[in-house]
Order: structure tokens, then C-alpha cells, then sequence
């Protein structure tokens, strides 16, 4: 037996199952706004320039005091400051977790077996920076003696979704005259579509591989390499103008053909989903320039300075993850809706997806039991008016609880012409509309007051009681930016701690990866493979019978 006691044991946790069935059983927010109308005020916190309302929650004082009794007994402050000390947290891969020390101050103490790695940080993001701007400036020059005017980033997973997100969303600060794009996927249209446009000479390839040995991406960067040699009727001397790597292994690095001088280093310590910050964001410091790439590291800073030093009733990180937690473990909700107003922040979800469903999707305990509590949700969502016209119908009058994060900026991006910036009105009056739609809903007495037909009254009804927290920063920076990604970055580390898991391994991503190695002779050479259960092999089967040669 474990020597601290169950989660689901503890008092604190019966406290709550206790609270939800004798207080919270059906909360009504119109009830909750009613009784107390300072809550708006009262439930609301800044971190940094984020403005985070929790108003709109099925939660009373006495919910949130019980919530933090959870987070106290279950030591959630203890292990984030042994995280922010470089103590070994991660404890199935014995290794510190320190994304922090990516963006602290460069005289700053972080240390990891007695040594300070705050030097070395800055150190790649010096080298980082003068990379950058010879290819901004066109001094960076490719084999046949052109300036670089695409770039290409082949990663995947945490290699590929956090730069490829803060490219979009960071786009009105890049140079307009340098594209980047992105390829992840090991389907070859992805590489093809990415470059089949481009002129070799002048095209870049950073191949971000925190391992280097993942397949995709070897795989796509080999293929980008044969693309440039053969386009440049060139030999394999001109890697080194157009091959960049990003990577902790400097070894597999030298063996694909790169010269590790052009290699920028990270860390053990760094988990690919907490890693755009670290040299995996080259890609974007060369898009937005080192200056305002540092901005967006300073952003990161604030929220962790927030998130270690907050007192715990107006900790912005703590807080949602517990909101998480009460929904998720005391509503039995299945899935956390990210709803950004901003075109910008398209692939914000499909970032966060990775940081919490590859951190959280466990149910092993940190004990080595099998968790018997809820764990990470499904995140999902797109841009918010988009999402209006296809999933909210859901989500205000389906069977299913989804609370949801609304996030949204008071300002649109300086770059818009004056007629483009006067939509931002019309943006913003759908985001606060659907949370006050979503949280108070329509009475059958307010829809028959409108004339509406008996008949219709239940179809045209809206329960309410839709929870959601609304997030609202001043403008989309890149300090904006980084604090939002900081923000979430640590509200999944409130969880994690909460269900006793270690959220910084991802073993479940392991044994697709070996099935596939073992599959693909049987694509390529019909070559029989052991074990294949009938479903797979008689799938295989047909691939090969129907498959073009
Ligand atoms: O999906 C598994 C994973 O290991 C992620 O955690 C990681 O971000 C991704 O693969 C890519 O790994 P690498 O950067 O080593 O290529």
C-alpha cells in the first residue's frame, strides 16, 4: 500500500463529494449571481496583463475553500517549488523539470546535480539570436550565395506545435518578406505542399528534434534533404548552408549530416511540450526577431513569478486547475473547451492539447498505482466564431457538460486597417454575449414572453449554468503571449499534482511507435509479421493487395 493516503480517501476529497451533494446539487448561476453580486469582482484575478474571471463557475466560497484544502493536503505548492528548485520530478525518467529556467532573468540561480544552468540557457539564446538575425538581415547567405527568404521547421509534436502556434499567432510581428512553415506529418503531401513552391536556394530547413531519432521527422528531414540536393544539382556540401538542427543530441545530429555548429542545444530537463521557449523556438525568433521573442520569454516569467509567489486564494494557475478538478472529478465532465476570439490564436488549442493531454492522459499514480479518479480531460475547441456556427449548439442545449475557457483581447493588432480594427467590436460582443448566454441561459417565461408558440417554448429554452472562465489580456504581444502559455503550462501542473501522476512522461505514446517499426516491412516488402492480431492482418492485407506500386 502506498504510505500517503488515496486521493479519493482523504477528507478533503470526501469534503468536496460531500459539499456537491448537500449544497451544489443543482447550483443555479442566476441563484448564485443573485445572493451575491460582488462575486464578479471578488472572482476575478490578474496575472501579469491576463484578467481572469471565474465568476461564471458553479462554485460558492465554501467550494473554493475546499477546493484549496485539496490543494494543501495534496502538497501542490510543495512540489512546485521543488519543480522550480530543478528537484528530479519527473520521476519515471528521473529528471528535473525546469521549463522555467528557459526563461529566467541571466542572473539567475538554477541548479540542476549542483550546477547552475541559467549560463547555458543564455549561452543558446545568444547563439540563437546572432543565427537569427544573419538570416533576417540576408547576411545568412545558402549554397549558391542567395539570401534565405523561407524557412521550413520539420518537427513534430512539441518540435512543431508550440513554434507553429506562436507563428500564428505572433504574426503581425514577423518579417512579411520571410515565410516559415511547418511540417510534422510523416504523410509526404505534408513536405510536398510545404515545398513544392519554393526555391531551394533560398529555403532553410531547421529540423527540431528534441531526440532526434523520431521517426517523422528523420524521415521527412532526409526526404528535405534529397529535395535541396537535388534542386541545387548540388553534393552534400551544401547541407550546412540549409540544414539547421534543434536538438539534446548532438551525437544523432552529426550523424544525419549536420554540422554541429549549427546545431542549438537543450536540455534533458526540458519536456518537448514545455519547449518553445528553449531552441526549439528558432524558428519564430527568426520570424519575429530575438527582441521580441525575449519579450515573449519575459511574459512567461511574470505568470511564473505569479504562479510561485501568489497567495493561493488569487493564484491564476492554481485556481483553474482546480476548477478543472471539481468539474472533472464532482460533475463527472469529460472535456475542457479552449475558445479563443482570435484569429491569431488558431492553433492555440491544438497546442494545448498536447501540453495537457500528453501530460495529464494518465492512470498510473506517481506510486506506481493504477489512479481511481478521473484524470486529465479531452481538450478540444477552435476560435470562438467559428465554433458558434458548428459545435455551441452543443455546448448551450446538449446532454454534456463542457465548461470552458473564453479568451479574449480588448484590442486587435495595430496592423489592421482602421475599417478591419472596427470589427473587433463585433468579435468581442459575441465573445461576452456567449458567456452570458452559456452561464444564465433563457427561461421558458422570458422565450413565451417573446410570443413564441407553446410548442416551441422547450426547443427555444436554455438551461444556463454553463461554466466558463473568460480570459482577457490588453492586446495579443508576444509578453501576452508567453504569460497565457505560462498560464496553462502551470494549470496543468496544479492537476498533475492533485492526481498524484507524473505529468512531464508521455510511455503512452511508446507502443504505437514500436508496432508501427514492426508493421511497415509488412507494407513495403510483404514481409510476415509475428503477432499481428486477425483485424490487423486481414487490414494489412488488403493495403497490400489494393496498394499501387
Ligand atoms: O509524442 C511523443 C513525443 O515524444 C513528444 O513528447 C515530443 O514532443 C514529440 O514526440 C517529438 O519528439 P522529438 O522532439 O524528440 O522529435
Amino acid at each position: 500500500m502506498p504510505d500517503t493516503p488515496r486521493l479519493i480517501r482523504r477528507p478533503e476529497w470526501t469534503a468536496l463529494e460531500d459539499h456537491r451533494a448537500d449544497s451544489m446539487l443543482h447550483p443555479q448561476l442566476r441563484d448564485l449571481f443573485a445572493t451575491d453580486p460582488g462575486r464578479a469582482e471578488r472572482y476575478t484575478v490578474r496575472a501579469g496583463d491576463l484578467r481572469i474571471d471565474y465568476s461564471k463557475h458553479l462554485i460558492t466560497d465554501e467550494t473554493l475553500a475546499l477546493l484549496q484544502e485539496l490543494a494543501t493536503a495534496t502538497d501542490v505548492f510543495g512540489l512546485r517549488d521543488a519543480m522550480f528548485r530543478g528537484e528530479k520530478i519527473n520521476t519515471t525518467e528521473d529528471r528535473a523539470v525546469l521549463h522555467t529556467a528557459l526563461r529566467a532573468a541571466r542572473d539567475a540561480v538554477v541548479e540542476v546535480d549542483g550546477e547552475n544552468v541559467v549560463p547555458a540557457v543564455h549561452t543558446v539564446l545568444d547563439k540563437m539570436s546572432a543565427f537569427a538575425e544573419k538570416v533576417r538581415s540576408g547576411e545568412w547567405r545558402g549554397h549558391t550565395g542567395r539570401r534565405i527568404r523561407t524557412v521550413v521547421n520539420i518537427g513534430i509534436g512539441g518540435s512543431d506545435l508550440g513554434p507553429a502556434m506562436a507563428y500564428e499567432a505572433l504574426r503581425s510581428f514577423t518579417d512579411r518578406e520571410l515565410a516559415v512553415r511547418f511540417v510534422s506529418n510523416v504523410d509526404g503531401a505534408d513536405l510536398h505542399e510545404a515545398v513544392r513552391d519554393l526555391d531551394a536556394a533560398e529555403t532553410l530547413f531547421i529540423i527540431a528534434s528534441k531526440t532526434f531519432t523520431t521517426i517523422e521527422t528523420i524521415t521527412n528531414a532526409t526526404s528535405a534533404r534529397d529535395w535541396l540536393l537535388t534542386e541545387l544539382k548540388a553534393g552534400p556540401d551544401a547541407v550546412a548552408a540549409h540544414f539547421v538542427a534543434l536538438s539534446t543530441n548532438a551525437e544523432k545530429v552529426a550523424d544525419f549530416g549536420i554540422d554541429t555548429a549549427n546545431m542549438f542545444a537543450f536540455w534533458d530537463w526540458v519536456g518537448g511540450r514545455y519547449s518553445f521557449d528553449s531552441a526549439i523556438g528558432l524558428s519564430l525568433m527568426i520570424a519575429i526577431g530575438p527582441d521580441r521573442f525575449r519579450e515573449m520569454l519575459e511574459g512567461f516569467r511574470i505568470v511564473d513569478e505569479h504562479f510561485r509567489t501568489a497567495p493561493a486564494e488569487s493564484n491564476a494557475p492554481l485556481l483553474m486547475g482546480l476548477l478543472g478538478i471539481w468539474y472533472g472529478n464532482f460533475f463527472e465532465a469529460q472535456s475542457h473547451a479552449v475558445l479563443p476570439y482570435s484569429h491569431y490564436l488558431s492553433r492555440f488549442t491544438a497546442y494545448l492539447q498536447q501540453l495537457d493531454m500528453e501530460s495529464n492522459g494518465k492512470s498510473t499514480g506517481r506510486d506506481g498505482h493504477p489512479v481511481d479518479w478521473q484524470t486529465g480531460p479531452v481538450v478540444w475547441g477552435t476560435p470562438g466564431t467559428n465554433g458558434q456556427h458548428a459545435y455551441y449548439q452543443l455546448i448551450h442545449q446538449g446532454t454534456k457538460l463542457i465548461p470552458a475557457d473564453f479568451i479574449g483581447l480588448i484590442n486587435p493588432v495595430d496592423e489592421l486597417s482602421p475599417a478591419l480594427r472596427a470589427q473587433h467590436d463585433l468579435l468581442m460582443a459575441n465573445f461576452f454575449a456567449q458567456t452570458q448566454a452559456l452561464a444564465f441561459g433563457k427561461t421558458p417565461d422570458e422565450v413565451r414572453a417573446e410570443g413564441v408558440p407553446e410548442e416551441l417554448v422547450p426547443h427555444k429554452t436554455f438551461r444556463g449554468n454553463r461554466p466558463t472562465t473568460t480570459i482577457l489580456a490588453p492586446e495579443l504581444t508576444p509578453s501576452v503571449l508567453g504569460q497565457l502559455v505560462a498560464l496553462y503550462e502551470h494549470k496543468v501542473f496544479v492537476q498533475g499534482a492533485i492526481w498524484n501522476i507524473d505529468s512531464f512522461d508521455q510511455w503512452g505514446v511508446e507502443l504505437g511507435k514500436i508496432l508501427a517499426k514492426r508493421v511497415e516491412p509488412a507494407l513495403t516488402e510483404g514481409a510476415e509479421v509475428p503477432g499481428l492480431d486477425p483485424s490487423t492482418a486481414a487490414l494489412v492485407a488488403t493495403y497490400r493487395t489494393l496498394r499501387k506500386q
